[in-house]
């Protein structure tokens, strides 16, 4: 008992100089103070996903948004204000969707544990559990305790999020300023495995790849003369075509298989062929337990960005505003 105490307060007192910071995540946080909270949002999910087969993209793409500016702290699920543009009018928020969903599940949380459970761990709950309850499959483990932020800025969306044209070189860079690992971005892009891209952030690999109408030659010719008779040109805005092609409605390991044809969607998907390393770790993923093995980890490590915890931020009410 005496021992306890004093492990308790050693923590303590780490916590205070600092020491405890950022991995203060943990399993089932809301144990105590809301202990249905993490059933309400399965129970919630269950119940949009069969009307949006779409969500699970829709939803682990918003999280991973989320994470890139500012760390996951919901900042991706604020509106924009009278004297503030947000992240969620940047321009690559573009397709992003199912912010009612989280607003729903919110609503639900509020009626049972009012200002307790963060709109950040909602989101980090909703993608994984959209995966799961669609792909009728365990997923990854959630750890919780995030607080919410109060600044979401659209500039730095832009700023803070990879592009689909970027090299190698430029994709590592962006994964390296969160702390991530070339591992980590090369098991990450395989969440390319479900939902859709627009022609126009692609299209210049099929019409004018350096400038003289010319196709990228890195893309597997039979895939895109199948992308020419789907995008109508450099700057199509509307059609979108599945980033797996045939496959993208299974959350499977399929992307590697693809991208190894040369299929890869975006110049950021084939730029992971471009060097011996990132070759080797999509050799390695295209067995379907490495990749949900790794992908678990690496969602973990995406989830867990600069994360407000302990009394920094706040519990918002509502996703969409910060609290008055
Ligand atoms: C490595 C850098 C990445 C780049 C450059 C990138 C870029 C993109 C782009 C341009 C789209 C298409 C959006 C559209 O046209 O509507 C997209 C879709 C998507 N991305 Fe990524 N992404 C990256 C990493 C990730 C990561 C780390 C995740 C999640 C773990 C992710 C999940 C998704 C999902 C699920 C979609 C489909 C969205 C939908 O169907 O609406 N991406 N990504
Ligand atoms: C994305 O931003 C544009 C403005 O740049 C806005 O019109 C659009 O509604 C936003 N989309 C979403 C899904 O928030
Ligand atoms: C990647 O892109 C950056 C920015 O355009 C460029 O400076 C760099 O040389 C490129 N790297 C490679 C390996 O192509
Ligand atoms: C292709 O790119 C070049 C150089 O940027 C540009 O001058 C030309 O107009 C583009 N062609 C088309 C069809 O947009
Ligand atoms: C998708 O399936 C069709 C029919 O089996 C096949 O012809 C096509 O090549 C596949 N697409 C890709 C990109 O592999």
């Amino acid at each position: 008992m005496k021992m306890r105490f004093f492990l308790v307060a050693c923590l303590a007192v780490f916590c205070i100089l600092g020491v405890c910071q950022g991995g203060n995540l943990r399993k089932k946080f809301y144990k105590k103070t809301c202990p249905q909270a993490e059933e309400i949002v399965r129970t919630k999910i269950q119940e949009h996903v069969s009307a949006r087969p779409d969500l699970p993209a829709k939803l682990i793409r918003m999280h991973f948004h989320d994470c890139f500016v500012r760390g996951c702290d919901g900042s991706v699920l604020l509106d924009s204000t009278a004297t503030n543009t947000a992240e969620k009018d940047s321009i690559p928020n573009l397709s992003l969707a199912g912010f009612d969903v989280i607003d729903d599940i919110k609503e639900a949380l509020e009626a049972k544990c009012p200002g307790t459970v963060s709109c950040a761990d909602i989101l980090a709950l909703a993608a994984r559990d959209t995966v799961s309850v669609k792909f009728n499959k365990p997923t990854w483990e959630v750890l919780t305790g995030r607080r919410d932020g109060t600044v979401s800025i659209s500039g730095e969306a832009l700023a803070n999020l990879p592009a689909p044209f970027f090299n190698f070189t430029q994709l590592k860079e962006s994964f390296a300023s969160k702390g991530l690992t070339v591992h980590d971005l090369v098991v990450l892009s395989g969440a390319h495995t479900i939902g859709i891209g627009h022609c126009n952030l692609f299209s210049n690999r099929l019409f004018n790849f350096t400038g003289k109408g010319d196709q990228d030659p890195s893309l597997n010719p039979t895939y895109a003369n199948f992308l020419k008779t789907k995008c109508q040109g450099l700057s199509d805005t509307t059609t979108t075509v599945e980033m797996d092609p045939n496959s993208s409605n299974t959350f499977d390991s399929d992307y590697y298989s693809i991208l190894r044809q040369n299929k890869g969607l975006f110049q950021s998907d084939a730029a992971l062929l471009t060097t011996k390393i990132s070759r080797n770790i999509v050799n390695e993923l295209v067995n379907q337990n490495k990749f949900f093995t790794e992908f678990g980890q690496s969602m973990k490590r995406m989830g867990a960005i600069e994360v407000l915890t302990g009394s920094a931020g706040e519990i918002r009410k509502k996703c969409s505003v910060v609290n008055s």
